[in-house]
């Protein structure tokens, strides 16, 4: 400025102060303009600020959208899986029913074989309780023919002695009189072997109480005649037992017992067999004890002597001690065998009477 212009006379308007002024609204406007510029910067910061802000919602909500993609693309699969797996389920449910069904007719079968086969064996026990009975009647006749013998010729020298008598006419009434008597008598014996057979094979339907030395020695009544060796009886001062069971059987059992003492003593030829009878008891059972001197059993078979058709014998059926061990396991007893002093020992034990 210079100092003409300064000195305006008036006061007024001068340029000076025009230019003062368009300096200072330029300055102003500069100002504003700064201001616009600063609005106009910080806009643009914003601008920025929410363009980045947008991109970063973008990628997320790329993000999202991808992730959301997967889930459902896991969640499609996991459905199908939990198809597969419902199906899967669903066979094996099916599978398990049939199976249970298999399992449910395979127990009627099952029941039904058991059945089956328990009939069958009981069957076949019963006919070996029949075969053995035959082999023990095959002995009685044995015996009986034995036993027979002696009284048939006993007759048959009464008839020579009648006619005898006659053609030396001696026979009056009292001379017949004596031989009828005398026939008589032989012949009562003879139906009194028939009787003890007969009774011997009428099978018990009840145990009875019976004396366990007398169930014994009707057992040898019936079988000793025919047997070639002695029989010593001991203990016989020992007190009698009174047991309980079926006496025939037992008979039944004693007889095969001894039919096997002496089957030994015949086949090893022993010079004097014999068998020895030992009576026994304790609290609950009374028991007989038979011994042989006939050797004994070989060790290892005297884990199957009981066992059917177990036999050392050509002619042997093996089911003689079989068949023993059932009637007395049937009576609540048993039987056992061992080797003891020169032979075998068979030991038949049965209930006590009082306990039963
Ligand atoms: N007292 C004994 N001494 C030696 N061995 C015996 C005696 N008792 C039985 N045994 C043996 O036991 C086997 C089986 O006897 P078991 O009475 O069961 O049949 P088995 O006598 O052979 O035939 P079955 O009785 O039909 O005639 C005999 O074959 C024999 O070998
Ligand atoms: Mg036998």
């Amino acid at each position: 400025m210079t100092e003409k212009e300064q000195d305006t006379p008036d006061g007024g308007f001068s340029l000076f102060e025009q230019e003062e002024r368009v300096l200072q609204s330029a300055d102003s406007m500069i100002g504003m303009l700064e201001d616009v510029a600063g609005g106009v910067r910080e806009l643009a910061g914003a601008y920025r600020q929410s363009y980045r802000e947008q991109r970063r919602l973008l990628r997320i909500s790329d993000r999202l959208q991808l992730d959301l993609h997967q889930a459902n693309q896991t969640l499609a699969s996991q459905a199908t899986e939990l198809k597969l797996l419902n199906e899967t389920l669903h066979i094996e449910v099916d599978l398990r029913e049939a199976l249970a069904e298999q399992l449910r007719q395979l127990n009627e079968n099952l029941e039904q074989r058991v059945a089956d086969e328990v009939a069958k064996s009981r069957e076949q026990e019963h006919l070996l309780i029949q075969q053995s009975r035959h082999a023990v009647l095959g002995e009685m006749l044995g015996n009986i023919t034995h036993q027979w013998r002696q009284p048939l010729f006993a007759l048959s020298l009464i008839v020579q002695s009648i006619e005898h008598d006659y053609e030396g006419q001696v026979l009056d009434k009292n001379t017949l009189g004596e031989h009828v008597s005398n026939a008589s008598r032989v012949i009562r014996q003879m139906y009194e072997t028939i009787d003890d057979f007969l009774n011997f094979f009428k099978p018990n339907k009840q145990p009875e109480n019976f004396s366990l030395k007398e169930g014994t020695e009707d057992a040898f009544h019936l079988i000793l005649k025919s047997m070639n060796f002695k029989v010593r009886v001991h203990g016989e001062d020992c007190d009698d037992a009174l047991v309980r069971g079926f006496h025939n059987e037992f008979s039944q059992v004693l007889i095969n017992v001894l039919t096997n003492a002496k089957d030994a003593i015949v086949e090893r030829k022993i010079p004097e067999g014999w068998v020895d009878i030992y009576y026994g008891q304790d609290d609950q059972t009374a028991w007989v004890d038979v011994r042989d001197n006939a050797g004994g059993i070989p060790a290892e078979m005297l884990g199957c002597i009981f066992d059917p058709y177990f036999t050392t014998k050509a002619q042997g059926t093996g089911i003689g001690l079989y068949m023993s061990r059932v009637i007395m396991k049937n009576m609540g007893g048993g039987i056992e065998a061992r080797n003891a002093g020169d032979g075998a020992e068979f030991r038949v034990i049965l209930p006590k009477a009082d306990l039963v």
